[in-house]
Parts: structure tokens; sequence; C-alpha cells
């Protein structure tokens, strides 16, 4: 039974979604933005259109209502962003919004951190305070050989593992950290994440972003060897899920770096079934339904409702630079669905933004997790942080042969920006 929601009723006392009252942004410098408001509360499933393909990134959710299911599904949903500006002004902070809301929980203020490191040879030891709480962990560092103060060298922050040496091989510093002691992958709330913020909504996958990100604190504060400026983030599978979270949800990192991450990660919530044996919303909620908030449970079996999926993701990451790593022998994460749905729907935001360069996908030979993942992503991982160029196509998608336009119908009706 669908319950009519306070959202219809208010939009339909004003007759027109189109009218909705617009809220003023400050924009850049002296200009001034109208931006649609966020919907408060939050629509419930019910309240959303039922959406088998992927939804319109250029669509605020305050437009994205059932009456007018066929229009927003299409990309002819009136109140539609209209310019990059727009863009960055207005949908971008709504998406990291509402991914907070649907998904994720809600990342900490940093502003209300009080971060403390200190360095012991390749040791970072990292203490975090907020309200009266604290939480520690430690990270590790490689250098490579010829870093130094005067010659800082770009970093990759792992957790779970990586090839290391090609990256050091190339003059990029490696760091790692113990996700465990952040956040275990599990409900418990021991670790330095929960240390400080037991008893929030928060989904681990976030709090593993929020180890990536002190981590940066820690190496910005106490290793001079490595630029603060070039910081790549990676992981594989739920690590790889983090990572993605980690690009999301800091501005600082350069180049996000999912590797075989699947459904909360790069992987699609609809389309599941392409590789004929997907992670879905409802088998990764009900396999560990900690690495999301609670709200996104209250969406299983509704997944086609969600107001968003990993191409709305990855396009707020925009304009900095994502590559996406699957193998093709790696039908769990749904490669296929990831390499020709979720890429090319992503990239038509980032080629949109004019960011066509910082959008890339590989997609290798091997399974889940296999380590080459991180040597056929190298050359790009190059050309982000040295600007070496490339000749490897970066937007092949394997055998898996071309994009499925029909998943993103909206993009034959892209805002002229
Ligand atoms: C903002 O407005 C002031 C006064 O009109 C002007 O001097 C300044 O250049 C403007 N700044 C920007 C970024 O447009
Ligand atoms: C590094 O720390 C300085 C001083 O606090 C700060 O201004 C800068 O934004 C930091 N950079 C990064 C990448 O965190």
């Amino acid at each position: 039974m669908r319950s009519v929601s306070a959202f219809s009723l208010i939009a339909a006392a004003i007759g027109s979604a189109a009218r909705l009252p617009r809220v003023s942004r400050q924009g850049d410098g002296n200009s001034t933005i109208e931006c649609p408001p966020i919907p408060a509360p939050y629509p419930t499933w019910e309240q959303l259109p039922k959406q088998p393909s992927l939804p319109d990134p250029f669509l605020p959710l305050a437009y994205t209502t059932p009456d007018n299911a066929e229009d927003v599904i299409a990309g002819r949903g009136e109140g539609r962003v209209q310019t990059p500006e727009e863009w960055y002004q207005c949908r971008r902070p709504e998406i990291i919004q509402l991914l907070q809301e649907y998904q994720y929980g809600y990342y900490p203020d940093p502003a209300e951190e009080t971060v403390e490191a200190t360095r012991s040879g390749n040791t970072l030891n990292i203490a975090v305070t907020a309200g009266g709480k604290r939480g520690s962990f430690r990270a590790t560092i490689q250098l490579p050989s010829g870093a130094s103060e005067s010659n800082p060298a770009p970093v990759v922050i792992n957790i779970g593992g990586m090839q290391n040496q090609p990256y050091l091989g190339a003059g990029i510093a490696v760091a790692q950290f113990d996700y465990t002691s952040v956040a275990p992958d599990s409900n418990a709330k021991t670790g330095a994440f929960w240390s400080i913020y037991n008893g929030r909504d928060i989904g681990v996958l976030t709090a593993w972003a929020w180890g990536f990100h002190r981590t940066l604190d820690a190496i910005n504060m106490t290793v001079p060897e490595i630029d603060a400026t070039r910081v790549g983030v990676t992981g594989c599978s739920r690590l790889g899920k983090a990572a993605l979270a980690a690009g999301l949800f800091d501005e600082r990192i350069t180049l996000t770096m999912p590797m075989s991450s699947g459904v909360q990660g790069a992987g699609p919530y609809r389309y599941y079934a392409l590789s004929g044996q997907g992670e879905n919303l409802e088998n990764s909620k009900q396999g560990a339904g900690w690495w999301t908030n609670s709200k996104l449970g209250t969406f299983v079996n509704h997944a086609e409702y969600l107001p968003y999926d990993a191409h709305t993701i990855a396009a707020a990451i925009a304009p900095r630079a994502l590559v996406i790593d699957q193998g093709e022998g790696d039908q769990f994460t749904n490669s296929k669905g990831t390499a020709i749905v979720i890429y090319p729907a992503a990239k038509v935001v980032y080629d949109w933004l004019g960011a066509s360069e910082n959008i890339a996908i590989s997609v290798r030979r091997g399974g889940h997790c296999d380590l080459s993942g991180f040597s056929s992503i190298l050359p790009y991982v190059q050309k982000v942080f040295f600007g070496t160029p490339t000749n490897v196509d970066y937007n092949d998608l394997g055998s898996y042969g071309s994009p499925m336009a029909t998943a993103f119908p909206w993009a034959t009706a892209v805002p002229e920006a």
C-alpha cells in the first residue's frame, strides 16, 4: 500500500513541482544561486518513484516524485540542473547529503575534531579527540627512493593490501592502516572510530573512509616527504566500497581507486543480475548490514525506489579523478554492470562538467581482488599524479563491449552546459 507523502501534498498544494520555492545559496565569489530545497523529512521509498533504470543525476530530489515517474526516468523531469555552476552549488551538495541520509550515515564534522599525530620512523600514531572522547590508531608509510621534503612524492593510501612495488618504483609513496583498528568489519563498536562515535547510526564504510582522512591529516602533519595534495585512496571489495566513500567525503582526495568494489561501491543496485551472480542490496544488507546505516535497510526489496545508484556517487566525485577496477572473472561484484551501466552513466556527468579525462575504467582479466588490477591502473595513476601520457585506453569496456544505453535514458537529454 502506498501512503500519501507529506511531500507530495506540499507539491500538490503549490500546484506544480516546477514551482517549488527555491533557496538561495551563496556561490563562489558574489553569485547567488537559487537551489531547490532539500526535502525535509526525506521521502521514504513509498514516496519516491520506482525507477528500473538509473536515476537522472541532473534531477534534484525535490522533483523526484512518483506522480511524474515517466518523465523523471526519461530525463524530462522539471527542475533539472542546467549549468555546471548549479551542479556544484546545488546538486552535488544535495547528493552528498542524500547519500548520507539513505546509505552512509552522517559523516562526523571534522571541524569538531582535534587530530594529533606523531611519527616514529615509518609508523604514524594518530589520535583524534572530539566531544571529550578519544580514539587512536596507527598507520605505516613506505617512501619511494628519492622522496624528500624538497621533492615530496604523491601517496596512495590503501587498506587491505595492494601491489606496492610497482608504485614505489614509479615514485609513489604507499600508506596503510589496519582498518579493523578504526572499525571492525562487524557490528562490534570497537576501534578508534567507535571510541568517539558509538551510538550514531553510521555505516562502517563511512568509518573506514574517516580512517583514510585522519591518516591523510597525520601524513600532512608529520611526513614532509609526501605531497599531501596528490593523494589516492584504494582498497578492494568491501574496502573498495570504503575507498569510494573516502573519495566522496573529502575533496583533498585527488584520485579515488575502488577495486572490485560491487554494490555500495561502483557496482549498481539495479541490473545486479547482469552478470548472473550479483551482489545486491538484499544480500549485502543481510550479510553485512553494518556497512551502511539503518535507513538503507528500509529499501530492502525496494531498491528500484532508491533516488540514486552508484553512478550518482561517482558523479559527485567529479571533477576529481576516479579510476574503477573490475575483473572479467568477477561475477559477484557485477563487473559487467559496473562497466556497461555505471561507468558510462557517471561519465555522462564528467563529460558534461568538462572533466572527461578524470574518469577511467580498467576491465582486466582475472577475478575478485586480483592484485594485477593495481598494475593495470598504474599508467592512469601516473597520468593523474605526474601528467605522464599513456596509450592505454581507460574507456575500454573489455569483453563487455559497449555501454547499455537503455540503463540511462536521460543521457540523450543532457542539459546544454
Ligand atoms: C564581488 O563584488 C565586488 C563589488 O561589486 C567586486 O569588486 C568583486 O570583484 C566581486 N567578486 C567576484 C569574485 O566577482
Ligand atoms: C595541511 O596542513 C595545513 C596546516 O594546517 C593546512 O593548511 C593544509 O590544508 C593541510 N593540507 C592537507 C592536504 O590536508
